[in-house]
């Protein structure tokens, strides 16, 4: 079975891993697609030209199953994609916020790139899941995305020296959006896939919350899509 993965660049790295801890035996296409990261502040139509690229290429590789490593192609592309490709299968990674409301928090922090902040996806993830007794605050971190994943070119890259710094953008970048929040949230859900890649980071923010992401719910997804292949 091939399956194919893409995303802005190493973030869907994080839910490969995942995919990897439960099925064995597939063969992996990764697309690492840095050169249009950020995809958090494109437009809608900008985004589905740049995704329906990827999608064409994991096709002609072979892939039966598309994941679509990322949240925010998920909330802004994935209805079009099963509409333009109705033969393909394809698994999506939406924010866990559903996951954030079942576990009984009160307050709910969602950290996200601004394109899956404001899509209507998102919005209809909470309206449908959040309890009357829970809060949830939306948080859009712009730059975020884009500043983890140079961190991990350059490593990739081998390129030496620079690593204290790029470790240091990320701790600023951090700082300017995470700082004003108050360290209360019980839940804080990490709505983009390369957040999970400084999670020990984010959690300093928030030493008391539980860090989430979708990663474990889209393995589930692509392990029962294998079954039901076979
Ligand atoms: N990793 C992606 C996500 O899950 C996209 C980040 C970006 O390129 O803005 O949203």
């Amino acid at each position: 079975m091939k399956i194919g993965f893409f995303d802005s660049g190493h973030g869907g790295v994080t839910i490969l891993a995942a995919v990897k801890a439960v099925l064995s035996g597939a063969e992996y296409y990764y697309i690492a697609d840095a050169k249009h990261c950020p995809y958090g502040d494109k437009s809608e139509a900008e985004l589905y030209a740049i995704v329906k690229n990827n999608v064409e290429q994991l096709l002609k590789w072979g892939a039966e199953i598309i994941v679509v490593a990322c949240n925010t192609a998920t909330v802004r592309c994935i209805d079009k994609l099963r509409r333009d490709y109705p033969d393909v299968k394809f698994v999506g990674t939406e924010p866990a916020i559903r996951l954030a409301t079942k576990s009984g928090a009160r307050k709910i922090l969602v950290l996200a790139t601004p394109g899956t902040v404001e899509s209507e996806r998102t919005q209809l993830l909470v309206a449908e899941n959040l309890q009357p007794d829970q809060t949830i605050k939306l948080l859009a971190c712009p730059g975020l995305a884009d500043v983890i994943e140079a961190r991990y070119v350059e490593n990739g890259n081998g390129v030496e020296g620079k690593v204290d710094d790029l470790d240091g953008a990320i701790d600023a970048k951090l700082g300017e959006l995470l700082s004003g929040e108050p360290d209360e949230y019980d839940v804080v859900v990490l709505g983009c896939t390369h957040y999970p890649l400084v999670k020990e980071k984010i959690q300093r923010f928030f030493p008391s919350a539980r860090l989430v992401d979708g990663s474990t719910g889209v393995a589930e997804r692509v392990k029962d899509l294998t079954i039901e292949s076979v």
